[in-house]
């Protein structure tokens, strides 16, 4: 069995960036004020509060979608704080049936928050049941079987339902449509994450220079998760092998050893590109032919990875698959096959 040095050694990108670590909890933002970046959904949401707290209302339903790690359980939190809300968290897969969703709703007081991360994840069955609870404040449930079956209506108190989802095109259209703020949250860029790093350092009373800030913020792949992971890693190298500091050398030496390269990329992303020019000829290749190839589930490459490499420019979406781009190319350092000038690179 692997170790967690193993894992983290070998798959930096996913071991790096997994959901609510206790870090993660430690060093998060809990007001608006606190949170960096992500300018246009950070104004939407602050003056949709603003709105809802003087006329006295609830939230509307909020949608926040994204990448892992970019800061949508930390919204969800936020829209509380500043709401002045309580709020309760669960998450797709645990809302197995009617009945434990009817049990959580009906159990929020007026102008709660139900967050309800994952809720790509959440079945059918039950989603149906949000639809009436979203728009009018009720659901009617099923009790007793048989001869005996009949439904009774709950009424609910006015609540605010706050979705996070890293896959929202698995979102259907009528539960879509009923989120009046749909928000899609966007890799940061280097100087937002270093801001946040900073904060970060300053929270774990770390020491560590301007340049080696920026050294770990370009190479956290536009995630403040893995910013704030990195940051702890460099610092555990900074202990042992220098003296506590973080400069940017400490920060790049730290960084090699985790092989993780100056634009972020680590060992898995370059053996995903190298599949797709290598085996499949640069492509069009589908995304569960490349996971079988580099041995990771599918859900994994189209969630963590890669998002990061299409948003980079290193692979295109068509609808026959993934490609290489001319700067895949580059990046491995070798020439693309020639071409007659008529291929859509998709990006
Ligand atoms: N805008 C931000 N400013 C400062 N820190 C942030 C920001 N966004 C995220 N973070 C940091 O990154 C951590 C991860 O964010 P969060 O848990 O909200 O991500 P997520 O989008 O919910 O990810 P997942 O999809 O994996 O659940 C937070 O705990 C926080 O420390
Ligand atoms: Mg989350």
């Amino acid at each position: 069995m692997m170790n967690e040095a193993d894992a983290t050694f070998n798959r930096p990108a996913d071991t790096l960036n997994r959901p609510d670590s206790e870090l993660d909890v430690r060093l998060r933002p809990e007001h608006f004020t606190e949170f960096v970046g992500q300018q246009k959904v950070r104004e939407r949401l602050e003056l949709a509060v603003e709105a809802a707290r003087g006329r006295g209302e609830p939230l509307d339903h909020v949608l926040l979608s994204g990448p892992p790690g970019l800061g949508k359980t930390t919204l969800a939190y936020i829209l509380a704080a500043d709401m002045g809300v309580n709020i309760k968290s669960t998450s797709g897969p645990v809302v197995d049936k009617p009945a434990a969703l009817a049990g959580l709703l009906t159990a929020l007081e007026p102008g709660d928050i139900l967050f309800i991360d994952e809720i790509h994840r959440l079945q059918k069955a039950v989603e149906e049941y949000l639809y009436s609870a979203m728009e009018d404040y009720f659901i009617d449930i099923m009790i007793d079987q048989g001869a005996n079956a009949r439904s009774i209506r709950l009424n609910l108190p006015r609540f605010t339902l706050v979705g996070a989802t890293t896959r929202s095109g698995l979102i259907s259209a009528p539960l879509r449509s009923r989120f009046g703020l749909v928000n899609r949250l966007d890799y940061y860029g280097t100087d937002e994450l270093c801001s946040i790093c900073r904060r970060s350092a300053g929270l774990l009373q770390v020491p560590v220079d301007e340049p080696g800030v920026r050294e770990i913020a370009s190479r956290s792949r536009g995630t403040p998760r893995i910013a704030n992971n990195l940051l702890r890693r460099v610092r555990d190298y900074a202990q042992v092998r220098a003296d506590n500091r973080i400069t940017r050398d400490v920060a790049d030496r730290a960084l090699e050893m985790l092989e993780i390269d100056r634009r972020g990329l680590d060992q898995m992303d370059l053996k995903i590109l190298e599949t797709i020019v290598h085996k499949f000829g640069g492509g069009p290749v589908g995304i569960n032919t490349v996971a079988v190839s580099v041995g990771e589930e599918p859900d994994t490459i189209e969630e963590v990875y890669e998002p990061f490499l299409i948003q980079e420019g290193y692979i295109g979406r068509t609808p026959k698959g993934r490609i290489a781009t001319e700067r895949c190319y580059q990046l491995l350092q070798i020439t693309p096959p020639s071409r007659s000038g008529q291929l859509d690179f998709g990006v």
